[in-house]
């Protein structure tokens, strides 16, 4: 007697199961947020990894989030005896165990079938807060469903206030009680990497590039099966044309006014937090209108191209909110020794983007959960070297300033 070839269902189990302990024992691996990013290289075909690194045109703003970030001195004080350093704090109101919280991005889903419900459920573990984008590619309802509350809901809406209002009551109607409004997306940046590789939208696969897209899948057979064990469905209900990726991306092209953020102000009935961000100006707009936070952010250098970094413009945003509002920043954060210098620089707490994509397409859900442990252990290791016992104690006075003779962001 041959034996039966397994039902498709009992198929997609065992790869579930396997593709589980790989994950498991991925996620052991990682030992910084660049072992991630290298792991993630290695298991996405490279048209996914780019979409997920690129940056606009030449990248320059992506570059200098990233040396802002490694450009900070420390102002260490030693011999303060021993201490377990505090990292929690809250959130517009929301305690959480480590100031970082996970940034809104599209398109998890394409990374790992854990997706976004995945990327919710690793937050919650740790303590803190994910953000879900519109385009993430799982509707509200079902992430919020997996994951419970606190989850944060960002907002695009290409379609104007009708589908932006018809949105934040699914987003209200799931249990969100924080709405992030990204402002800084009028129309998509121009990410290079995805043009040259024939998937900017509008994504055409045609003769030109399904060829190399092919081999590129045919080449990471892990990622692959892992998606076809699961079918990778990317949900765009309610965020624009139904269908492919590409018409999520092209439902993000939200240009919002300040008088379409009072509106969704008025209709909100939790807090409010305007992301991107870049001038004391835009801060003050934001909170005449109504933010309860604003996220200092150049969209990880997705946006505007020569933009300032995030770190460099911080400072003048925390001065223009003042007490009237919560301060987060976001890009280039890559060591919990750089969430302590944007505290220090004043923010409340801070986003990251890239590290957990990272994660999680090196090791799922578990490689989210790593990526977050491995910054709250750098993080506790930076205060514990720096002398400074809780995060509500940082401020300028951690960092070189101007006059000190040593340079200083
Ligand atoms: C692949 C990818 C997709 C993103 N999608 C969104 C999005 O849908 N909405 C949004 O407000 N920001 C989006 N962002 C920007 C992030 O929220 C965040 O501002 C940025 O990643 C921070 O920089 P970092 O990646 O250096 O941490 C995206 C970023 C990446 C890398």
């Amino acid at each position: 007697m041959t034996p039966k070839e397994p039902a498709p269902a009992t198929r997609s189990t065992i790869v579930r199961r396997l593709s589980r302990s790989l994950d498991e024992r991925a996620a052991t691996r990682l030992h910084s947020v660049e072992d991630a990013r290298r792991a993630a290289r290695r298991r996405l075909p490279a048209v996914v990894y780019d979409y997920v690194e690129g940056a606009a045109d030449d990248e320059v703003t992506m570059a200098r989030n990233a040396s802002a970030c490694a450009g900070v001195t420390f102002r260490p004080r030693m011999a303060g005896g021993p201490f377990e350093p505090r990292l929690d704090t809250t959130v517009l109101g929301t305690r959480v165990a480590l100031p970082v919280l996970l940034a809104p991005c599209g398109l998890v889903r394409l990374l790992h079938p854990d997706g976004p419900a995945g990327v919710a459920r690793a937050a919650v573990g740790r303590g803190t807060v994910s953000v879900l984008s519109t385009v993430a590619g799982s509707p509200v309802e079902d992430v919020a469903a997996a994951a419970g509350v606190p989850m944060w809901f960002q907002l695009y809406a290409a379609g104007g206030l009708a589908e932006a209002d018809a949105l934040c009551g699914r987003a209200l109607d799931a249990g969100v009680e924080v709405l992030v409004i990204t402002v800084d997306t009028p129309a998509l940046g121009n990410r290079t990497r995805d043009v040259r590789n024939g998937v900017a939208p509008p994504l055409r696969i045609d003769t030109r590039n399904a060829v190399p897209l092919g081999f590129q899948v045919l080449r990471r057979p892990l990622w692959a099966a892992q998606l076809a064990a699961t079918g990778l469905r990317l949900s765009t209900r309610g965020a624009g044309p139904a269908g492919h990726g590409s018409g999520m991306l092209q439902a993000v092209a939200s240009p919002f006014s300040w008088g379409d953020v009072a509106h969704l102000r008025a209709r909100w009935p939790g807090s409010l937090v305007v992301k991107g961000i870049l001038g004391g100006h835009d801060a003050r707009r934001a909170i005449e209108v109504g933010a309860d936070a604003v996220v200092v952010s150049n969209h990880g250098g997705r946006q505007l191209d020569g933009g300032p970094a995030t770190l460099d413009v911080l400072p003048e945003v925390v001065d223009a909110a003042g007490r009237d509002a919560e301060v987060l920043v976001d890009g280039g954060i890559r060591r919990g020794s750089h969430v302590v210098a944007a505290l220090a620089l004043g923010a409340r707490a801070v986003m990251v983007g890239r590290p957990y994509l990272y994660g999680l397409a090196a090791a799922g859900e578990d490689g989210v959960t790593r990526v977050l442990e491995l910054l709250e252990w750098e993080m506790r290791r930076a205060m514990l070297l720096l002398g400074c016992r809780s995060v509500q104690d940082l401020g300028p006075s951690w960092l070189a300033r101007a006059g000190d003779g040593i340079p200083q962001r």
